[in-house]
């Protein structure tokens, strides 16, 4: 099963296990790991699923046009590795990702 490692400012981090075709938004909704919160429901409308991509054994897809409006609006400040975690789904774009979260989403 795929697996995210979620890595908090401070460093620590958690990882899970998650369905084929979650995103990296909802499978830190449906395991309580603070720091995203998802606020538009995954439809790339508010960019309170910042995430920034430290490694992954996927091929991610291309930052999409809504994608890119919302990365503009972040909370925390864009970098190179920044994504919505709503648009990275498990199984389709990785098996295994690490993503740093954000100090803040709002
Ligand atoms: S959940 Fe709103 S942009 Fe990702």
């Amino acid at each position: 099963m795929p697996r995210i490692s979620y890595v908090e400012p401070a460093g620590d981090s958690r990882d899970v296990e998650v369905e084929p075709r979650v995103s990296v938004m909802r499978a830190a909704i449906l395991n309580g790991v603070d720091g995203i919160i998802g606020e538009c429901g995954g439809q790339a409308m508010c960019a309170t699923c910042h995430v920034f991509v430290e490694r992954t054994d996927g091929e991610l897809p291309e930052v999409g046009d809504d994608e890119e409006e919302m990365l503009e609006c972040t909370a925390d400040e864009r970098l190179e590795n920044s994504r919505l975690g709503c648009q990275l789904r498990a199984g389709d774009h990785f098996d295994e990702l690490v993503v740093r979260l954000p100090e803040r989403q709002v």
